[in-house]
């Protein structure tokens, strides 16, 4: 999903591969097909949303034209995703009629961000949508579907009370292991910094951290199902915090600590970090834990003083450039990964070339970069000195051609390294498996399928246009 460098958020379909295989047995057997779009965190809650519906008898289909509920969850951070949701429905609106002509009760669910953004502007604009479904309230899904049933629309974007992962239902570990040996789990949720950009404190509400226990909890019964790797992911995860099982307040730095005790789980990753959030605990455990991968994807999103002060960005350029510094002091062997926005209102040549600069002092092993997309109803969109559409594009360009070439430099300087390799999945070859190197990314070697999960020794050969070729050692 992050192997590449793009002007979209990554798109994962992970379409089908959600629902757990195993309905319960009093339940009518019903198919869904899942459509994720947008970051980690959605491919998270739509595997939370699989294991709900599960219990109302549904299992996983790979084709919406096998389904009787399609499944939308969607992201709200650009323009261009909520538009791609808006088609799609249209081309769902012909099935459904097709569907129910003959005889299926056929429904359509949307979720996530879009949902919680326009909710009953959703099935306004396209009626053939069932249920809207927000981040915070998914867990009311199979209640949401069994009201529609009946023929009402339903529209759930309120901020409950209750805990959405308390009411969840756990995943069984044969379907944990259907899903891999690097599982994401979340660990915080929402966001406080307000961004003037950013919709997500907006969809997905305040700040908030799960408890330790539950934390602990989870993670155990990932490694028990098999998983070696796991990525604790938040909007703004390093604001992570929490009573520790010794009474103290922790931080995301005990927390890793603290997995990192789990038997089988190897290795441990987190993503997104604000670099104000960045503490010292968390910077020890980069030079303490092994498990710990030396990778952070630590945005910036420009480089210009002047931008991130109108873009609320709570830093400055020099503040980030001290921080790489002393990270690196931590754990030289780290590789930083980042996320850039090119044409925030009032971006001037010069602002932008200060961005470049910052690229180029810091040394980026992998990014993602984007056009300044107005959100309504964020104070960006209201900024004066919108930056003309093909100077946004001129500057993306630029700055991706740098981007690139500091990634490719870095995979270069990856060849001849041996290194520890956790196997994930087969190959496009047979014979082939691929994993994910510790600066996450993906590595092609011979090995067999029953090797998958384990984590094996290998020397770098070449390096790919997207992945590096390894030989065992
Ligand atoms: N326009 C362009 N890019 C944005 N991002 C967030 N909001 C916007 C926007 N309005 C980018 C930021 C963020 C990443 C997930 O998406 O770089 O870090
Ligand atoms: Fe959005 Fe991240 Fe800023 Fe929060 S810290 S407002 S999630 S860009």
């Amino acid at each position: 999903m992050m192997d590449r460098l793009d002007t979209e958020i990554a798109e994962t379909p992970v379409s089908g591969r959600e629902a757990p295989e195993q309905a319960t047995s009093a339940a009518p057997s019903r198919k869904v097909f899942v459509k994720t779009y947008g970051c980690q965190m959605n491919v998270y809650d739509s595997e939370r949303m699989s294991d709900a519906l599960s219990r109302d008898g549904y299992t996983a289909t790979d084709s919406p034209e096998d389904a009787d509920l399609v499944l939308i969850n969607t992201c709200h951070i650009r323009e261009k995703a909520a538009e791609k949701v808006y088609s799609q429905l249209g081309r769902l609106a012909k099935l459904k009629k097709r569907r129910q002509s003959e005889g299926s009760d056929f429904m359509v669910a949307v979720a996530g961000c879009v949902a919680q953004a326009e909710g009953q502007e959703i099935t306004r604009r396209a009626p053939v949508v069932d249920v809207v479904i927000g981040p915070q309230t998914y867990h009311r899904l199979p209640d949401a579907l069994a009201k529609a049933r009946t023929g009402a629309k339903v529209v759930e974007t309120d901020f409950p009370v209750e805990d959405k992962f308390t009411a969840l239902p756990k995943a069984p570990e044969k379907v944990i292991r259907k899903r891999g040996v690097s599982a994401f789990l979340t660990v915080q949720e929402g966001c406080d910094k307000f961004c003037t950009f950013c919709v997500v404190p907006y969809t997905r509400g305040a700040e908030t951290s799960r408890p330790v226990d539950a934390i602990v909890a989870e993670a155990e019964r990932l490694a028990a199902a098999g998983v070696r790797e796991v990525t604790l992911l938040g909007q703004n995860v390093n604001a992570w915090h929490g009573e520790g099982s010794d009474g103290r307040e922790w931080g995301l730095g005990e927390l890793l600590r603290r997995l990192a005790e789990i038997d089988g789980l190897e290795r441990l990753r987190y993503t997104t970090s604000h670099p104000r959030d960045m503490d010292d605990g968390l910077i020890e455990a980069h030079r303490d834990l092994p498990e710990l991968m030396p990778y952070l994807h630590l945005p910036v999103q420009a480089g210009s003083d002047r931008i991130l002060k109108a873009m609320n960005r709570r830093h400055t350029a020099d503040d980030y450039i001290r921080l790489v510094e002393r990270i690196r002091q931590a754990n030289p062997d780290l590789a930083l990964s980042g996320d850039f926005i090119v044409g925030f209102p009032g971006e001037t040549d010069e602002d932008f070339e200060d961005t470049m600069r910052l690229i180029e002092t810091v040394g980026y092993a992998q990014a993602f970069s984007f056009k300044y997309s107005p959100r309504p109803g964020t104070p960006g969109a209201d900024l004066g000195g919108h930056v003309d559409e093909a100077v946004k594009s001129e500057r993306l360009d630029r700055l991706q051609a740098l981007l690139y070439r500091q990634q490719r430099d870095f995979a270069e300087r990856c060849v001849g390294r041996e290194i520890d390799l956790l196997l994930e999945k087969p190959g496009r070859e047979p014979g082939q498996l691929i994993g994910r190197s510790p600066w996450l990314q993906p590595v092609i070697v011979n090995a067999k399928p029953e090797e998958i999960g384990d984590i094996v020794k290998v020397r770098i050969t070449k390096a790919g246009t997207n992945s590096l070729f390894a030989d065992r050692v």
